[in-house]
């Protein structure tokens, strides 16, 4: 018996497809938005018949999202960016915008929200992203105080888009420009144990938190890449060490 209906912004992504099978194998229904249901059609398969539906809607449309919410019990919001391309996908209108006006929606029709930022966020003011994602967790609190953020590090698994990118640029490029010379740290934490705390915070129906979601191992940057470098057999990586925000 299905026990809640779940409604999964960025369900495609990495953290999404690991949480619907989390989910739908534990009684929940998902409702997986899309901006594209044909890209979106392998997550049918995620789990059993019945338990998995595929909404295609633009995130702004607020008739449709409002149609979403209200057929929901629990909203929970993965979309994000690493890069900006073009006029719509910028950090400003995806990370902050999006959880402002998906927050304002929630609240009106008196649902739950959970949100995905990134740890750390509120102390890299000359970053483009950090600020964005830091903007988005205020706009949801101001909006939606009973509104959940979870706050991961690095989130990888296999295919993640952060390893699988830069593996491929670690291979394509003998110099490799760092921010903060590469000391920035990251607590990397597997897809499988984030999915994992969402999950407790749907089951609990833990409300009104920020909670950090970190691995057990404190690497920096720099580390992270030799790892990566190690993976692709790329043992003389020169590494160039300059300063710059995105
Ligand atoms: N992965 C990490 O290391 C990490 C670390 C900290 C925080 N987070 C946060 O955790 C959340 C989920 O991460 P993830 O790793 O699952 O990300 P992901 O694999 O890159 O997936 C991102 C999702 O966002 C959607 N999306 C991107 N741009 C969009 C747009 N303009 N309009 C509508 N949808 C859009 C994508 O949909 P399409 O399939 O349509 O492209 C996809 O479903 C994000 O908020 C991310 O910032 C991730």
């Amino acid at each position: 018996m299905v026990k809640k209906k779940i409604l999964i912004f960025g369900a495609t992504g990495q953290i999404g497809r690991h949480l619907i099978r989390k989910l739908t194998k534990n009684n929940y229904k998902v409702i997986c938005q899309t901006r594209n249901l044909h890209k979106a059609i392998f997550l049918k398969t995620s789990g059993s018949i019945g338990y998995i539906d595929i909404k295609e809607t633009k995130i702004f449309d607020y008739e449709k999202v409002t149609g979403l919410v209200d057929n929901a019990d629990i909203v929970i919001n993965l979309i994000g960016i690493l890069f900006e391309s073009g006029k719509i996908n910028t950090f400003e209108k995806i990370h902050t915008l999006f959880p402002k006006f998906l927050s304002e929606i929630c609240k009106n029709k008196n649902k739950h929200l959970i949100h995905i930022s990134s740890l750390g966020v509120e102390n890299a003011s000359d970053s483009k992203y950090a600020v964005s994602k830091s903007e988005g967790e205020n706009k949801i609190f101001e909006n939606l105080p009973s509104a959940t953020i979870l706050k991961p590090s690095i989130v990888y698994s296999v295919n993640d888009s952060f390893t699988t990118r830069f593996m491929s640029l670690l291979n394509f490029f003998p110099i490799f420009p760092l921010y903060y010379g590469g000391k920035t740290k990251f607590a990397p934490i597997h897809a499988s144990d984030l999915t994992d705390i969402i999950f407790h915070a749907v089951e609990n129906d833990i409300r009104g938190k920020k909670i950090e979601t970190v691995g057990p191992k404190v690497l920096t940057f720099l580390e992270i890449l030799n790892i990566l470098s190690k993976c692709i057999n790329k043992k003389k990586i020169i590494f160039a060490f300059t300063t710059f925000s995105r």
